[in-house]
C-alpha cells in the first residue's frame, strides 16, 4: 500500500464518516427529510474537495500492479466517495451526460478494470471484504442503523455462503450418498440463521432512518459517461449457487440468466467463477426426479429426499422473509409516503419501484416453488417428489 492509498483509506474511515453523519442529522431534522438541496452546503463542499485532493495523487500514481487487494480496496474507497457525492446530490445521473467528478471517475474506471469489477463500490466492500481496523468496519456514516444494516447484511451473506459451500460439497458426493445428512444439516442450519437475521432486521432497524439516511447511499450514479446501478445485499454468488444447485432456478431460463449476467460485474471475481461453475452443474431436484422411477422406496431416497425438501422449504422461507418482511416494511410502505421526485431514485438497481417489486416477487416465487402457471417454477416437480415419499 502506498502512502497515498493509506491517506485516502484513513480519511474514508474518519472525516468522511463524520461529514456524512453531520449531513444526515441536518436532513433528518427537517420536515421534508428527502429534500437535501441547499442543506449543509459548506460540509458538502468540504467533503467533495477533501476527497478530490486525496484522489488526485492516486490517479497520478496510476499503480494498479500492486495486486488485486490494493485495486479492490481502492475501488471500494473511491466508490464510497462517489456514492456519498450522489447521496448529497453533488452529482445526479439525470442532469448530466458524464460525471462532473472527473478524477474520481478516472480512478474508479482504472481500478475497476484492474480488479475485474464494475467501477463502483460493491456489496463486498461493505460486507464480506469490509476490513475492520481496531474493531471498526467501513461505513458511510456512524449512525447505529447503518451499522445494524451492514452488519446484519454481512451475517446473512456469510450464512448463505455456508449453505452454498455445503451444497457444493454435496454435489461431489451425489444425492444418494449415505453421508449427505451432514451436508444437508449444515446447509439447513445456515439457512435457518438467515431467517433469524432477517427477522432481527425486521424487528430492530428503524424504518425512517433506513429509508432516509441509509438507503440513499445506494443510488445509481455515473462513473465517466455510464450510469452504474447501486449495490445491494444480493451481489454475491452464494444465493444463486443455492438456486442453481437445488434446481429452483435455471440458467436456461432467459429471465434468470439475464439476471446472473447483469450482477456478475458487481461480484468478486472469485464469486463470478463459482457462479459460472454452478451454471454447468446438474441440479439436485433433477437427480431426485430421475431416481424416483426405480428408487422411490429405497431407504436412501426417502431419507435424502426428505432432507432436500426440508432444505427447499427453509430456502423458500428466506425468500419470503426478504420480500414479504424486509422489502415490504423498509421500501414499499415508506415509498408510498414520498413524492414522485424522491421516489424516482429510490431503488438501488434503478428501475421504477413497481418494476423492481415485480422482479423481486418473481425471484421469491422461483425460490418458494410457488404455483405460478405463468412462470417456470418447480412447484409441480417438488409436489411429485413430496408425494413419492409421503410428505405432501
Ligand atoms: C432492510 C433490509 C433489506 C431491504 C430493505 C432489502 C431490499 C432489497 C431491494 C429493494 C432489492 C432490489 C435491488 C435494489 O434495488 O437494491 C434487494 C435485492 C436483494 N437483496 Fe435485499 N434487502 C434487505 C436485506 C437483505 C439481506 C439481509 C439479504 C441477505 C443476504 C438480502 C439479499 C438480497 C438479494 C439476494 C437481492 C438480489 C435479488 C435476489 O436475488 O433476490 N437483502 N434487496
Amino acid at each position: 500500500m502506498t502512502r497515498n492509498v493509506e491517506a485516502f483509506d484513513r480519511w474514508i474511515r474518519s472525516d468522511f464518516v463524520a461529514m456524512n453523519t453531520e449531513l444526515e442529522e441536518l436532513y433528518f431534522a427537517r420536515e421534508d427529510r428527502s429534500a437535501v438541496d441547499g442543506i449543509g452546503d459548506a460540509i458538502k463542499q468540504r467533503l467533495c474537495d477533501e476527497g478530490r485532493l486525496l484522489i488526485a495523487p492516486l490517479r497520478a500514481e496510476g499503480r494498479t500492479n500492486d495486486g488485486f487487494e490494493t485495486a479492490f480496496h481502492l475501488l471500494g474507497n473511491v466508490g464510497l466517495y462517489m456514492g456519498a457525492l450522489r447521496r448529497h446530490e453533488l452529482t445526479h445521473p439525470d442532469r448530466e451526460e458524464q460525471s462532473p467528478h472527473r478524477e474520481a471517475s478516472a480512478l474508479a474506471l482504472h481500478v475497476g478494470a484492474a480488479a475485474g469489477m464494475a467501477p463502483r463500490f460493491a456489496t463486498a466492500h461493505l460486507a464480506t471484504h469490509n476490513l475492520a481496523v481496531d474493531g471498526v468496519r467501513k461505513s458511510f456514516t456512524a449512525l447505529p442503523d447503518e451499522f445494524l444494516f451492514i452488519d446484519e447484511n454481512c451475517r446473512a451473506i456469510l450464512s448463505f455462503q455456508s449453505a452454498a459451500d455445503a451444497l457444493r460439497r454435496l454435489v461431489a458426493l451425489g444425492v444418494s450418498s449415505p453421508v449427505a445428512d451432514v451436508l444437508f444439516d449444515q446447509a439447513l442450519t445456515a439457512l435457518e440463521a438467515v431467517s433469524r437475521i432477517n427477522r432481527r432486521l425486521f424487528d430492530t432497524l428503524d424504518v425512517d432512518r433506513f429509508f432516509y439516511s441509509v438507503r440513499p447511499y445506494y443510488k445509481p450514479y455515473r462513473v465517466g459517461r455510464q450510469v452504474y446501478r447501486g449495490a445491494n445485499a444480493g451481489d454475491f454468488s452464494g444465493i444463486n449457487e443455492i438456486d442453481l444447485i437445488l434446481g429452483l432456478c435455471s440458467a436456461r431460463d432467459p429471465y434468470y440468466a439475464q439476471l446472473l449476467l447483469e450482477k456478475m460485474p458487481f461480484m468478486m471475481p472469485g464469486d463470478q467463477a463459482r457462479l459460472r461453475d454452478c451454471m454447468a452443474t446438474p441440479t439436485m431436484l433433477d437427480a431426485f426426479l430421475s431416481a424416483m422411477a426405480d428408487q422411490a422406496d429405497a431407504p436412501w431416497f426417502r431419507t435424502n429426499a426428505a432432507a432436500f425438501l426440508t432444505l427447499c422449504d427453509a430456502f423458500g422461507q428466506t425468500a419470503r422473509d426478504h420480500h414479504d418482511l424486509l422489502v415490504a416494511r423498509f421500501i414499499t410502505r415508506p415509498a408510498a409516503g414520498v413524492n414522485a421526485q424522491a421516489l424516482s431514485s429510490i431503488t438501488a438497481s434503478g428501475p421504477p419501484l413497481e418494476v423492481l417489486l415485480r422482479s423481486l416477487e418473481r425471484l421469491r416465487d422461483y425460490r418458494c416453488a410457488a404455483p405460478r402457471p405463468d412462470l417456470p417454477t418447480r412447484h409441480d416437480d417438488l409436489e411429485r417428489l413430496r408425494r413419492a415419499i409421503g410428505m405432501s
